[in-house]
């Protein structure tokens, strides 16, 4: 049986009206049937099922595959684009470094940054003078990736480049059918960008000369006494794997760059958004780790910043009973996933007593991170980095918004709009 597929004068009127997707995903929801729409002549199929989520980026991850070329300008062949053998292989090595044991490497990285941000709201709330919380967490997460990436601190110049990228990521399309053309000051920007990466790739060179000088011979490949960074393991990769150009190195670093910190920032975000609007839950959550946790999952759940997860059938396929041809765009979208009532009592409501789950949620009803074989990298990191500033930030101030609170934007990732004006005190 085919999926049904919006009537195209609906898809007609959605375009004419220049509403965003999530208005047409919505027109096209139907709980209990695949639906679908066409655009251009192209068939999108719309994946919110728990169970098809779960056949489509689980069991079925190897068969529907992941395009991706809406950041490709952006991000190259980095992780988040390569595909088959070429993304096996480099999600193994990243793997180690973001999974496990390897994340513990980047707790003083973490710590460190959050510490920054923790001094500067000190200083706010000692002067009584507003912050932005949006630029304030932003910072952060670029912040503790850039660490983590380079083992240096984030200074301010360097910040203002690579926080340039959020223009780009705001600028790509949202789904696979959508625009492709990118505005031309997005070349400017991902310049600047490549400059502060391959200069950070280029000191980490003379450094590592600098050390082999010192410490004799060394095998190539072999671990050195110092440089632990992403980037330093990279490039002990590229000694003894050709396939580590110094392009797909600089791919490699913005990936995670692009990855590391614009999907942070926005969920730390999106949890003060929440908790300026539930004063009791900010006071239950302050000095109580599992209530941070708790309130992170919950946040992830309404406003998960990847809301949309393209996929594209190459060859025909069954969905559960529903035919699917070669050559169809499937839509996951994890936030109509997450606001299925029949999974998520009253699901509009922000209530973090939701998490801990107290039974197994269904496999596919809950995907903040994705799932299956392309699942997000990052996940410990994030958890943990998100974990520690709101905790430190929680345990010493109270926030207070000041100024209105950004729309939801549907843009490549979910994010409010604007910045989150507030003022913060220091808890008596
Ligand atoms: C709250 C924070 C984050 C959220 C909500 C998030 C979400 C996601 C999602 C949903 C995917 C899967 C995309 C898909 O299936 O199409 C993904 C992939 C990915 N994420 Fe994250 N992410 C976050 C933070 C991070 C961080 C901190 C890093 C890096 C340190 C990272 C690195 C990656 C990478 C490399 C991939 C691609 C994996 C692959 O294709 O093999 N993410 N992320």
């Amino acid at each position: 049986m085919p999926p049904d597929f919006l009537d195209d004068d609906a898809v007609a009127a959605w375009t004419a009206s220049g509403a965003p997707l999530v208005d047409l995903l919505r027109q096209a929801h139907a709980p209990g049937r695949l639906t679908g729409f066409r655009r251009g002549g192209r068939a999108a199929v719309l994946v919110t099922e728990p169970r098809h989520v779960h056949q489509v980026l689980g069991v079925g991850g190897d068969r529907y595959v992941k395009r991706s070329h809406r950041a490709r300008p952006l991000l190259g062949d980095g992780v988040i684009t390569a595909t088959g053998e070429a993304w096996r292989s480099q999600r193994k090595l990243l793997q180690a470094m973001f999974t496990g044991r390897g994340i513990q490497h980047w707790e003083h990285h973490i710590a460190g940054a959050a510490a920054c941000v923790v001094d500067r709201w000190a200083e706010r709330a000692r002067r009584g003078a507003p912050t932005d919380v949006a630029e304030d967490v932003q910072f952060f997460t670029v912040d503790t990736i850039w660490r983590a990436l380079t083992d240096r601190p984030l200074d301010r110049e360097t910040y203002v480049d690579l926080a340039a990228v959020q223009d780009i990521v705001a600028a790509l399309p949202a789904d696979v059918g959508g625009a492709s053309a990118l505005p031309p000051e997005v070349g400017s920007a991902i310049a600047a960008l490549d400059e502060r990466v391959l200069r950070a790739l280029a000191d980490a060179r003379v450094r590592r000369r600098r050390d082999d000088a010192g410490s004799g011979s060394r095998e190539p490949g072999a671990v050195r006494a110092a440089g632990s960074s992403v980037l330093d393991r990279l490039l002990d990769a590229a000694e003894t794997d050709p396939a580590y150009t110094d392009r797909l190195v600089r791919d490699e670093l913005v990936t995670l760059l692009v990855a590391g910190y614009e999907s942070s920032a926005r969920t730390l975000t999106w949890a003060f958004v929440l908790l300026a609007a539930h004063p009791a839950v900010m006071e239950r959550a302050a000095g109580d780790a599992s209530a941070v946790e708790a309130v992170l999952s919950e946040t992830l759940r309404l406003y998960p910043t990847g809301w949309l997860l393209p996929r594209h059938s190459p060859a025909d396929e069954t969905l559960d009973g529903w035919a699917i041809p070669a050559g169809t765009d499937l839509l996951v979208c994890p936030y109509l996933t997450h606001r299925d009532p029949e999974v998520w009592p009253d699901p509009e409501t922000f209530d973090p007593g939701r998490f801990p789950a107290r039974s197994p949620l269904p496999p596919g009803a809950y995907l903040p991170f994705g799932i299956g074989p392309r699942a997000c990298l990052g996940t410990r990191f994030a958890m943990r980095e998100m974990e520690v500033l709101l905790g430190a930030l929680l345990a010493r101030f109270t926030v207070e918004t000041t100024g209105p609170v950004g729309e939801p934007v549907f843009g490549i990732n979910l994010r409010p709009a604007g910045p989150l004006h507030a003022r913060v005190r220091e808890r008596t």
